[in-house]
């Protein structure tokens, strides 16, 4: 049989689990979401997170290894997020992968979430090619890096404050449609037209961002606006966003020359961000590399997808718990 790798992530809110081989084929997988449990706070409770996680993960890893019929000996390794993310919640991964891989004698390796995130691209498929220019657009951030190989990772410019898919939980939550905020703001904004006219932060220079302005602006908006049309602000607020990432992203590639655009993370799941994205590469003669949708967000496969390279590439690792892990760290 294949060998597979366990990835083990729970970074966050979502306790997920899969099992992928080399070539990024995903053998099975179960998320366990905490939207519910949260959605009442308005953001993920640090403590009620990881007692979930707690909870959820040796049932969810008995269900991928029934469901792909694996025992440990199927293995080649596990890979647990070891950061970006919640102390607490990190912890519940990281214990349980140890502990695992000890009694299994598989290796245990830890994860760079947002290497992760970049990794997802070539699940199912190998797409990413170097040099390649990397739009990562999630909840916990917002940057834009220029990778000249799989190891050399330049940090253009990353958020001054709010995170793209943060703002679009915010702005979900200032029209009242509730968590989670991006797939409702990707139908409101579908439906309406983008006449309203929201500043675009920091646009005209440079590769930082900002967006909380965006989202006090629509907020602004709806409070002193009693008949507001709720489609027509989503629309108008995604039309800010991308204006704002596409413009930042089209100066990187004049300026990088890269023969890739790679567009992961959670805020990659928008079928406005995938269109516009499309459209500036086309202009831009370059390629587009995006994962399939449901491996836009956090999963465990891409975190297995991740750990293939800590193997093939005799990256350093340890199960330390690294909240504030930046990208290149391994
Ligand atoms: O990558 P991710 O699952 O978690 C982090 O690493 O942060 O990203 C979560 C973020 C949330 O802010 C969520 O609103 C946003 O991604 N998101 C979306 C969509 N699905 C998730 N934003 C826009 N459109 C979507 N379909
Ligand atoms: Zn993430």
């Amino acid at each position: 049989m294949t060998k597979l790798i366990l990835g083990i992530e729970t970074s966050c809110d979502d306790t997920s689990v899969a099992l992928v081989d080399q070539r990024g084929n995903v053998a099975a997988i179960e998320t366990v979401s905490q939207y519910e449990i949260h959605s009442e706070f308005g953001g993920v409770y640090p403590e009620l997170a990881s007692r979930a996680h707690l909870e959820a993960i040796l049932p969810v890893i008995k269900k991928v290894m029934t469901t792909a019929q694996v025992t440990p000996s199927d293995l080649r390794a596990i890979g647990v997020t070891r950061g970006p993310g919640l102390m607490g919640s990190l912890l519940v991964g990281l214990s349980t992968a140890q502990a695992l891989g000890m009694a299994w004698d598989v290796p245990t390796y830890g994860v760079n979430h947002l290497r992760g995130h970049i990794r997802s691209v070539d699940l199912e498929e190998k797409r990413l090619s170097y040099p390649a220019l990397v739009l990562l657009v999630s909840g916990g951030h917002t940057l834009l890096a220029f990778l000249q190989d799989q190891n050399s990772y330049e940090l253009l410019g990353t958020t001054r404050d709010d995170s793209v898919g943060e703002c679009y939980d915010k702005v979900a939550r200032t029209l009242g449609l509730g968590m989670p905020g991006g797939p409702a703001i990707d139908r409101m904004a579908a439906a309406g037209t983008s006449r309203i006219k929201f500043p675009r932060p920091m646009i005209k220079s440079g590769y930082e961002f900002s967006f909380s302005g965006l989202k006090s602006s629509v907020a602004r908006y709806v409070e002193t606006h009693a008949e507001f049309d709720v489609n027509d602000v989503a629309a108008a607020f995604v039309d800010a966003c991308l204006d704002v990432l596409s413009t930042k992203v089209l100066r990187a590639i004049e300026n990088k020359q890269p023969a890739t655009l790679a567009v992961v993370g959670g805020v990659a799941a928008s079928p406005q961000v995938r269109a516009r994205m499309q459209m500036i590469t086309d202009e831009a003669g370059i390629s587009l590399c995006l994962p399939p949708q449901k491996w836009a967000t956090d999963n465990a496969a891409m975190i297995a997808m991740a750990s293939w390279d800590y193997i093939e590439q005799g990256l350093e690792t340890d199960l330390e718990p690294k909240p504030n892990l930046r990208l290149g760290e391994a």
